[in-house]
């Protein structure tokens, strides 16, 4: 091997490197020149270096100065190439045609229930109830028991109640602890009574189950608002009070309220309340004040403390607030509807 040839070897391959490299078009070729050209172990730059031993001992110095050369002419190839292959990736991509009109992003909402219910939150929270969350799925000591409806009453018939099957076992409705989707949220006020001592100021809202069939006004699952506050010396004014304030805050100043006599197991005496609204008398839902049994049911003394407790239906206030003539609608999930909140 002498020097010349030595050299001529050299020029052809940094030739040979940069055609092919000017003509890769995409990342696997490029790779496949770095490693027929550079590659540590058998590249052709490699195989001429072995032979720099082989040149005259004079001839070396110059030898090695052009193997630098011709290595520094690969490597930038490579760096060329790998540049122009960035630049035309990021340019190939789908063009836009900025004089075309959009596509708009569909953006969610929030379900008008939901926004009601945040709304109740912030109304009640300004009267000083604090938010508690109970189970969906209860038993019957907290939906029926300690709530003082007995065994026999209507509202514990299987046909009115999703009880539900545990483990296989047959539904027996008349023991403390079978399963049901809860029918009303008054069984928060027990879950809240037997964890915590009076004074007890507390909104509960979520859904309950019932299998009615589904018309204008009724639906299968719906949401109620329940409101308990015990103290020493809570009384039936500050029931009408609370509820009036709440009336006035959610619907408007123009709202007028009433109380009728009525009967539910759990409070003594109870009431329907119903709220005027154009010219109209609708019934929101019940209250009353605790009964005694309730209290001593979670160990509370009737005689030190008495209380009021409420249970108001959030589709009715929701319908009522926003003109909604069908509940139906809250639950059919097409977003024309759904759009207007
Ligand atoms: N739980 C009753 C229902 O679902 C509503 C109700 C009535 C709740 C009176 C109460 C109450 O807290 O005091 O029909």
């Amino acid at each position: 091997m002498n020097i010349d040839e030595f050299i001529s070897q050299l020029e052809s391959l940094a030739s040979d490197a940069e055609q092919q490299l000017a003509s890769v078009t995409d990342s696997d070729a490029l790779e496949a020149a770095r490693v027929e050209f550079m590659g540590a172990r058998n590249g052709r730059l490699k195989d001429i270096q072995k032979t720099l031993g082989q040149l005259a001992k004079e001839d070396k110095p110059q030898g090695g100065k052009k193997l630098n050369e011709a290595k520094q002419r690969i490597t930038s190839a490579i760096e060329n190439a790998t540049a122009a292959l960035e630049t035309s990736s990021a340019s190939s991509g789908p063009q836009v045609d900025p004089t075309l009109p959009g596509i708009r992003p569909h953006l969610g909402r929030v379900h008008p229930i939901t926004q009601t219910i945040e709304h109740l939150k912030e109304i009640m929270g300004k009267l000083g109830f604090a938010v508690v969350e109970g189970p969906e799925v209860e038993d019957t000591w907290h939906n029926f028991v300690a709530l003082n409806i007995p065994e026999d009453h209507p509202a514990r018939d299987p046909l009115d109640n999703f009880y539900l099957t545990v483990a296989g076992q047959q539904v027996d409705p008349s023991a403390h602890n079978a399963r049901l989707l809860r029918s009303q949220t008054s069984t928060v006020q027990i879950r809240v009574m037997e964890n915590t001592q009076p004074p007890v100021r507390i909104i509960s809202l979520g859904r309950v189950y019932r299998p009615d069939e589904a018309d204008a006004t009724h639906f299968p699952m719906f949401h109620q608002m329940e409101g308990l506050w015990i103290d020493e010396a809570v009384n039936m004014a500050q029931l009408k009070s609370v509820l009036r304030m709440f009336a006035t805050n959610y619907l408007g100043s123009n709202v007028k309220i009433r109380f009728r006599p009525s009967f539910f197991p759990f409070t003594e005496p109870s009431v329907e309340a119903d709220f005027l609204w154009n010219d109209t008398w609708v019934e929101f839902g019940g209250a009353g004040m605790v009964d005694p049994k309730v209290l001593a049911a979670v160990g509370y003394d009737p005689e030190k403390v008495s209380g009021f407790a409420f249970g108001l239906g959030v589709e009715r206030l929701c319908m009522r607030r926003h003109e909604v003539s069908d509940i139906r609608d809250l639950y059919r999930n097409d977003a024309r509807f759904l759009h207007q909140f």
